[in-house]
């Protein structure tokens, strides 16, 4: 994709085919994380495809690219993955049901930025773990409440760009119930990882299943849809320095909020 001189970027993960067909060449598949385009991301895939392991890497790429904007993280767990389990101290944590709070949080960001009271515009993410989980539990608890929060999700996907306010959801399946009025088609990134689930494809990439017809991926493998035109294929690739990554994640997260 075109990217603005000197914009800030972030590596997603390499061209699969590349990878697969030339032994392990790295490619890597790029987006521009400045707030002129929507990098607002999308993960998915079934269980055990990968996309906690992806979203590790994603926070631990994203802090090291923004450090020198001054970009503020916060983590929602929802399901309490072991994966994050060392987190579990850091103040910009937000474990189960307290996914919400961070939600909470980041919302008022956003409006404070966009009333004016607020001129900063270092960028702030929320990478929220299980958000269908998250929010399907609270349709069931109490549909008011999950209403509220998914129009603060609206406005984070709408709004959130030229504010300098991303959200990187990730979920199995990104049913309507969760994803009111088409919002799932509002994030710039799209990717799905592992076994190709047909419903899914179509879900996320209607304009696009010539394209994933016939193909077959495992776990850290998948497809990236950019700003809804470009569709790329991924590897995820393994974590060679986990220390580093947990160190810097550690670091980011340890933040006050
Ligand atoms: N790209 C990868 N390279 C190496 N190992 C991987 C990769 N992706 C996943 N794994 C391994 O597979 C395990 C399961 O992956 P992960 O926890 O990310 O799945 P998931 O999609 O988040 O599943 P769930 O929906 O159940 O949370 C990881 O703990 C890791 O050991
Ligand atoms: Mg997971």
């Amino acid at each position: 994709m075109t990217m603005s001189f000197n914009a800030p970027s972030l590596v997603l993960g390499y061209d699969l085919d590349k990878w697969n067909n030339y032994g392990g060449i790295k490619e890597p598949i790029t987006i521009d994380i400045s707030p002129s385009t929507n990098s607002h991301i999308l993960l998915c895939g079934m269980s055990g495809a990968g996309k906690s392991y992806d979203e590790h890497q994603l926070v631990y790429r994203l802090a090291l690219a923004e450090q020198k904007l001054g970009g503020e993280y916060l983590f929602a767990d929802y399901k309490g993955d072991d994966t994050f389990s060392y987190l579990k101290d850091c103040p910009r944590f937000f474990p189960y049901k307290a996914a919400f709070a961070a939600l909470d949080t980041v919302h008022a960001r956003l409006i404070a930025r966009q009333s004016g009271e607020d001129t900063s515009r270092y960028p702030i993410t929320l990478i929220w773990d299980e958000y269908m989980a998250a929010t399907l539990n609270l349709i069931s608890e109490d549909k008011k409440a999950a209403t509220t929060a998914m129009s603060k999700v609206s406005e984070i996907l709408q709004l959130g760009r030229s504010l300098s306010v991303r959200l990187v959801s990730v979920c199995q399946r990104p049913d309507a119930l969760a994803f009111p009025a088409g919002s799932r088609l509002n994030y710039g990134v799209i990717i799905v990882v592992g076994a190709a689930v047909r419903s899914i494809y179509e879900m996320l990439l209607p304009d696009h299943m010539e394209q994933v017809k016939g193909r077959q991926f495992g776990q850290g493998e998948g497809v990236v849809l950019l700003q809804g035109s470009e569709l790329r294929f991924i590897k995820v690739p393994t974590v060679r320095n986990e220390n580093r990554m947990k160190q810097a994640c550690l670091k980011a997260l340890s933040r006050p909020l």
